[in-house]
């Protein structure tokens, strides 16, 4: 049974915005994006940088045409990842997962949104 540990109100976490916060001994970063919450444990499965406090950017995706030959490149808004500040390993933000292999992954934690209050489960 997880315990619903209340971190701040609804209203002071604005969309794209990180509230990093200490629960016992571990620090979790808890972040809105598309007006829901995410919440990973602020330490990277690299190498232990902080990881919920990079920035965060769209997924880059290649444009091909009817001939298969490259044309450019563009952002899909879609996907955005959070980019570790350390060695930029990147995570798509819905799921932790690194975005090149899925069994790299952040620890995520379970978001309840209630009351204009926003608690962690832990
Ligand atoms: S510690 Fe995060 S990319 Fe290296």
């Amino acid at each position: 049974m997880s315990e619903q540990v209340p971190v701040c109100r609804s209203d002071e976490l604005k969309e794209g915005a990180v509230r990093v916060c200490t629960i016992g001994d571990v620090e979790i970063g808890i972040i809105r994006h598309n007006g829901g919450c995410h919440a990973y444990k602020n330490v990277c499965p690299h190498q232990g940088g902080p990881v919920c406090e990079g920035v965060r950017m769209p997924q880059v995706e290649d444009v091909i045409d009817e001939n298969g030959l490259f044309v450019c490149q563009k952002f899909n808004e879609n996907d955005m990842h959070i980019v570790c500040p350390w060695h930029g390993y990147e995570f798509h933000i819905e799921s932790g997962e690194h975005v090149i292999d899925p069994k790299v992954r952040l620890k995520k934690y379970d978001v309840v949104e209630r009351e204009g209050q926003i608690y962690v489960a832990i």
